[in-house]
């Protein structure tokens, strides 16, 4: 079953804006995205964003593949009442070409390359 499904794609779908975490040598390392600039590959599993800087965020991946997102959206109902919000793990990598950085560059032509998430875990926090 792939893993941007249900609740968690729904939050996809809602949330206004994206946190990305890598790991530094100095310790966790916040980025954020606008996530109607995210693309969500479904059937395999990829969540993509265009990138314009985020140099630390592809230094970090570089040493240390392990990326977490957070997204969040009060318009989708949580357990106990509206408001959900959902974590998402797996590795990272920032990529110069291919397919990705073809597709971001059809609505993003500024993007110098793409995030490319490959989910591996996706878990509810409300
Ligand atoms: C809501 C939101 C949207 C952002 N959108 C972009 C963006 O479209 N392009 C970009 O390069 N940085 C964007 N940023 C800024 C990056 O998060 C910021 O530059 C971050 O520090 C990444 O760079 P770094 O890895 O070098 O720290 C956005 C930040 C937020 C909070």
């Amino acid at each position: 079953m792939a893993k941007i499904e249900g609740v968690c794609r729904e939050v996809c779908n809602a949330t206004e804006y994206v946190a990305i975490v890598t790991q530094g040598d100095d310790g966790p390392h916040l980025a954020g995205h606008w996530a109607n600039y995210m693309f969500l590959d479904v059937e395999d599993e990829v969540i993509v964003f265009p990138v314009g800087r985020f140099q630390k965020t592809e230094q970090n991946l570089r040493k240390n593949g392990r990326v977490q997102l957070l997204v969040a959206s009060k318009k989708v109902q949580g357990t106990k009442s509206p408001g959900q919000g959902c974590e998402i793990r797996g590795s990272g990598e920032i990529v110069a070409s291919g397919k990705f950085v073809d597709a971001v560059r059809v609505k993003f032509p500024w993007a110098r390359g793409a995030l490319v998430v490959r989910v591996e875990e996706t878990k509810t926090q409300l």
